[in-house]
Order: C-alpha cells, then structure tokens, then sequence
C-alpha cells in the first residue's frame, strides 16, 4: 500500500517534469509561429526602424499609439493615446477598424486568436 502510494507520487512528478518541458518549448513555437503569421504585416511594417507603408513596428510593445518618429499618422492614431500592450494589440489586431475607429490601415484583421497571440509574443521580441 505504501510503496504504490510513493510510486504514484513517483509517476506524478515525472509527468509533471515532463509536461513542465513540453509547455517550455510550446512558448518558444509561439515566437516562431507568430513570426510565420507576421509575413501578412511584412508588407507595410520594417522591424528595423525604418517606415515604409506602415510604421516600423520595432519597438512596438509598450509605445504610445501613433507615436512612432518619421510617420505620418492618421488623425485617428495620432489621438488615440493609449498604449501598445497586450490587451490594446489584441483588440486592434482582431478588429482594427473597431478598437481605433478611422485608422488607415488597409489591413482587416487576424480573426484567429491563436494567431493573434502567436503574433503578439512575436511583436514582443522586437526590440
Ligand atoms: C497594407 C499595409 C499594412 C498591412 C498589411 C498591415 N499594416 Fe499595420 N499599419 C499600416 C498603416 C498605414 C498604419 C498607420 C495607420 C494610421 O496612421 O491610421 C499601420 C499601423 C499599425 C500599428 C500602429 C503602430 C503605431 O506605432 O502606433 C500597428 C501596431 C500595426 N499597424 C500592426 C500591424 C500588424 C501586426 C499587421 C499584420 C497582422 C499589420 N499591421 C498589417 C499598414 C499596414
């Protein structure tokens, strides 16, 4: 009775061990995945600082919307006034047109979430 107990405990934590591996490395694909979905933004947005179509999306994470220097913002963006963090690039990135109404970005959404959040842990990296 005993030694089935430890033996549970025993099987439990190397589960758990592995389980603690497995989420380790689906964090890491998300980057990777949300770079793969960022191909759709190439277009318009460097990640180098420099802007072309769009706004260079360097840095982007923690920025005041519509701030970014050498751009051209639309009236929309420019007086927005929030902040680029998780929960504003979520609703942005779902609906654009909705989360900052009269924005000119030619871009309708990603309207899968785990796209989204792929995207987001991806724009994160740009530093
Ligand atoms: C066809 C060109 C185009 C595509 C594709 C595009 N964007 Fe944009 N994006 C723009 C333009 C233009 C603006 C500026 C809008 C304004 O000033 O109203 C902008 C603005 C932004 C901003 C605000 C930046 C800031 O500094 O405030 C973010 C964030 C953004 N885009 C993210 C994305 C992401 C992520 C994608 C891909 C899923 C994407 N965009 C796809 C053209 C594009």
């Amino acid at each position: 009775m005993k030694i089935n107990q430890s033996f549970r405990v025993l099987v439990a934590s190397v589960l758990g061990g592995a389980f603690g591996l497995a989420m380790g490395s689906a964090q890491a694909q998300d980057v990777s995945a949300g770079k793969q979905v960022f191909t759709q933004c190439a277009a318009c947005h460097s990640i180098d600082g420099s802007n072309g179509a769009g706004p260079s999306l360097q840095g982007v994470f923690g920025r005041k919307v519509g701030s970014f220097p050498g751009f051209r913002f639309s009236r929309a963006m420019k007086g927005n006034g929030k902040t680029w963090d998780d929960k504003m690039l979520e609703a942005y990135l779902a609906e654009p047109q909705k989360e900052v109404p009269g924005n000119v970005m030619p871009f309708s959404g990603i309207p899968d979430a785990k796209q989204r959040a792929d995207l987001i842990a991806y724009l994160k990296t740009l530093k």
